[in-house]
C-alpha cells in the first residue's frame, strides 16, 4: 500500500516544467503543465519476497527512464529511442540523440532481461550480452553509457547528474521510498533503472497462451513454428520460449561478404569474429522494424529473403548457416513458407506489454 500513498503524494505535489515567467506582460501561449502521475503503478512490477522494495525501485526507474532531464540539454530521455509501442525499440534505422545526430546502430528492444526476478540483474549470466556487440554484461553498469554518449544524451560528467536531479525537487521522495533516504547517487540511479528495465517482461503473446495451453495457434502459425524450430532451425540461435528468456548468443549471419561494422569482433576478450552481433530476442518482432544492427531490412519478408538466398560468404559466417561444403546455406524458403514463418512471428506480439500502464510515460501533460 506504500505505492498508493506515494501516488497520491506525487499527483498532488509534483508539477514541473510549467514555470516560465511572463515578465513583460506580453501575451504568451499558455504553457502546457507537465506533472508526474504514478497512479498506474499500483500493479506490482515484481513478485516474491522482496516485491515491495523492488517495486519502489522500479517506480523510480520508470520516472528516470522517461525523464529528459537526464540529457545535457533536457531534450532526450531513454524513452525517446526506446518506445513502448515498439517493444522499447525505435521504428527508425538510426535514432536521433540530444543534438539531432544519428546513432551508429539500430535501437534495441528492451524486454525479458531477467526472468522477472530482479535479483538476476546482478548476474551477468542471466542478463547475457548487452548491446549489439556484447560490450556490456550488466544492466546496472550499462545505464551510464547512453547518458554519457556523445550522440545519445551528451552528459559530459556523470557526477553532475545527481545534483541536477536533486535540484528538480520531485526525486527526493522517490529515492527515499526506494532506498530509505533521499540522497541521490549515480549508483542508485543505475540500480533503479536496471530494476525498471528488468521488470519489462513479455509473456502474454498468443504464442505464450498456446504454450500454456490457454489458447490455440492457427494452422499457418503452427506450420511457421515447425519451420522455425525444425526445418530451418532458426531456433538454434533464436530461443523463443515462454516468459522471460535472455538472448545471449552472438553470431555472424553473413549480411555482408566483407566487414562493414566489426561488431563483437571489436570487443576484446569475448572471442567472436568480425561482423557478429547479438542474436535479437524475437518477442514482439512484428513491432521492432527496421531489422538488424543497422536497420537495413524494413520488413520480415526481407529478413527471410536474406536467410533464403542472401547469406554472404563472410570469413566469420556462423557454421549453422553453412551447407555441407562450408558454403553459405541456400535455404530456398518458398513464398508460402515465408508467410507461415511470418504468421508465427506475428503470434509473438504481446499487446498487453505494449500497452501496459506501469511501463508507460508517467510524465503527463495537462
Ligand atoms: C539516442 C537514442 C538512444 C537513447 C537516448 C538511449 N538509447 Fe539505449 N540504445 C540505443 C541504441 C542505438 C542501442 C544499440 C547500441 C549498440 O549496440 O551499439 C541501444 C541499446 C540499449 C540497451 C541494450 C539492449 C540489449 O538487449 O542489449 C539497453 C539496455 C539500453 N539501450 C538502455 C538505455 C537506457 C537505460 C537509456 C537511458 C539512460 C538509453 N538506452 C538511452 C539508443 C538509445
Ligand atoms: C546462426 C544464428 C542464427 C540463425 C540460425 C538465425 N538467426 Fe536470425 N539473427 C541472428 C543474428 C545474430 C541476428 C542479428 C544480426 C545483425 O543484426 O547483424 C539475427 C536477426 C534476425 C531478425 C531481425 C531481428 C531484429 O530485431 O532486428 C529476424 C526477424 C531473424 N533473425 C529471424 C530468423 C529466422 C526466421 C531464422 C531462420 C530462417 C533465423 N533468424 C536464423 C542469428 C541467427
Amino acid at each position: 500500500m506504500k505505492i498508493g500513498i506515494l501516488c497520491l503524494g506525487l499527483a498532488a505535489l509534483v508539477f514541473v516544467g510549467s514555470c516560465k515567467k511572463d515578465k513583460d506582460n506580453t501575451v504568451n501561449a499558455p504553457q502546457p503543465q507537465v506533472y508526474l502521475d504514478l497512479s498506474d503503478t499500483a500493479g506490482k512490477y515484481f513478485k516474491g519476497n522482496y516485491a515491495e522494495v523492488t517495486d519502489m525501485k522500479a517506480v523510480l526507474g520508470r520516472v528516470l527512464f522517461y525523464d529528459k532531464q537526464l540529457s545535457i540539454n533536457n531534450a532526450i530521455a531513454c524513452a525517446s529511442c526506446h518506445k513502448q509501442e515498439f517493444a522499447f525499440a525505435d521504428n527508425v534505422a538510426a535514432s536521433r540523440g540530444f543534438e539531432g545526430r544519428l546513432t551508429g546502430r539500430n535501437s534495441m528492444a528492451l524486454q525479458n532481461f531477467t526472468s522477472g526476478n530482479p535479483t538476476n540483474i546482478f548476474s551477468p549470466f542471466t542478463t547475457g550480452f548487452l548491446f549489439w556487440d556484447g560490450r556490456e554484461f550488466s544492466l546496472i553498469n550499462l545505464v551510464s553509457r547512453p547518458i554519457l554518449n556523445h550522440v545519445e544524451m551528451g552528459m559530459d560528467d556523470i557526477n553532475k547528474l545527481p545534483a541536477k536531479l536533486a535540484a528538480l525537487g520531485y526525486y527526493q521522495n522517490l529515492f527515499r521510498d526506494a532506498y530509505g533516504s533521499d540522497s541521490i547517487t549515480m549508483e542508485r540511479i543505475s540500480d533503479a533503472m536496471a530494476f525498471f528495465m528488468s521488470s519489462i517482461v513479455s509473456g502474454e503473446s498468443r504464442y505464450d497462451m498456446y504454450l500454456q495451453q490457454k489458447g490455440e495457434l492457427t494452422a499457418q502459425e503452427l506450420h511457421g513454428l515447425q519451420l522455425f524450430n525444425q526445418k530451418y532451425n532458426c531456433a538454434s540461435c533464436h530461443r523463443v520460449v515462454t516468459g522471460a528468456y535472455p538472448a545471449s548468443h552472438i553470431a555472424n549471419i553473413g549480411l555482408d561478404a566483407t566487414t562493414t561494422d566489426r561488431g563483437a569482433g571489436a570487443i576484446d576478450g569475448i572471442g567472436f569474429p568480425d561482423g557478429s552481433f547479438k542474436v535479437p530476442n524475437l518477442r514482439n518482432v512484428a513491432r521492432t522494424a527496421p531489422y538488424m544492427h543497422d536497420g537495413r531490412f524494413n520488413t520480415l519478408e526481407e529478413v527471410i529473403e536474406h536467410y533464403s538466398s542472401g547469406i554472404q560468404n563472410h570469413p566469420g559466417l556462423d557454421d549453422r548457416l553453412k551447407d555441407e561444403y562450408g558454403k553459405p546455406m541456400r535455404m530456398n524458403i518458398s513464398k508460402a513458407e515465408t508467410q507461415s514463418i511470418i504468421a508465427f512471428l506475428n503470434s509473438l506480439t504481446d499487446y498487453a506489454m505494449l500497452a501496459e500502464p506501469k511501463y508507460s510515460n508517467p510524465f503527463k501533460t495537462k
